[in-house]
């Protein structure tokens, strides 16, 4: 029987710090959400950063824009956000609609406010272990491994996907705990072979219940980045599901994180750090 990583617990836990510390020192942070058209899972997305916020004692202000707006309308908003002193952090979900460039979103938005970590600065400070803000989700799972004891010096740790926002960063971050780090992608050879010499398997590859128990060492501990909405009827009541096969992988696996309740809320609990360390970085 696999331990398992409660990252419900773990972010309630970053997110009680993080209100602790701004209650003790009187810090008043401000993130800029910005939601552009109305994809209805961002729209949720960004209502529980929001709350998230109110929790924490950050103030947000939110802008919903339609989805025809424009790329001009969306990038001078974020530059007017760069310019206002009271605004520490910027978040514009993500995905933009289709006819704006979200490549020249990213690099409006000030390194200074940068709280997604998706900028070219901060993915190059992460890069070349400067200091800068790292993407939350990532963030998230090294903090997952911290805070469930779990040793990541010296590991083997394989990073199932290569994407900006996951696979790489979270790659980088493992090599910055002194893990020995391979990223796996859909071109790699005998992912089951690769994936089984991890004794830290990350998956962040989007396909539901990919990874089986062929991929998976006795005893690794797995961290499941996925998360796909399932038809309950044809699922015996479940409505959500992860790149991992849960049931098969647990009883082989160290330890785990379920689909939902592992990985998802540690990005906003991290959001929340950032902005917290944005506001500190501007006084
Ligand atoms: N879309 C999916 N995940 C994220 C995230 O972490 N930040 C933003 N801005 N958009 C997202």
């Amino acid at each position: 029987m696999a331990k398992l990583i409660d990252g419900k617990a773990i972010s309630q836990a970053i997110r009680d710090e993080v209100r602790d510390e701004i209650a003790a020192s009187g810090i008043k942070a401000t993130l800029a959400v910005v939601l552009v058209g109305d994809d209805p899972a961002s729209a949720v997305y960004v209502r529980n950063k929001k709350l998230a916020c109110e929790y924490c004692g950050i103030r947000s202000v939110s802008y919903e824009l339609p989805a025809d707006t424009t790329e001009e309308k969306l990038l001078s908003l974020i530059d007017e956000l760069n310019n206002d002193p009271e605004i520490n952090g910027i978040l514009v979900q993500l995905p933009v609609p289709d006819g704006i460039d979200e490549d020249k979103v990213i690099e409006t938005i000030s390194p200074m406010k940068d709280v997604d970590g998706f900028s070219r600065a901060s993915v190059g400070a992460l890069s070349i272990g400067a200091e800068g803000f790292v993407s939350c989700t990532p963030a998230g799972i090294i903090e997952l491994l911290k805070r469930s004891d779990i040793e990541i010096d010296g590991k083997n740790c394989v990073v199932i996907g290569r994407s900006n926002i996951v696979g790489k960063p979270a790659a980088m971050l493992l090599l910055r705990e002194n893990g020995t780090v391979t990223i796996a992608h859909s071109h790699t050879k005998d992912l089951a072979e690769v994936a089984k010499k991890a004794d830290i398997l990350v998956v962040a590859i989007g396909k539901p219940e990919f990874i089986t128990a062929d991929y998976v060492k006795e005893g690794a501990a797995v961290i499941d980045v996925g998360i796909h909405r399932l038809d309950p009827e044809k699922n015996g009541g479940k409505k959500l599901c992860g790149d991992v096969k849960f049931d098969e992988v647990e009883p082989v696996a160290g330890a785990i994180t379920p689909v939902p309740g592992g990985v998802g809320p540690m990005t906003i609990a991290m959001l929340m750090k950032n902005t917290v360390a944005a506001y500190k970085m501007q006084h």
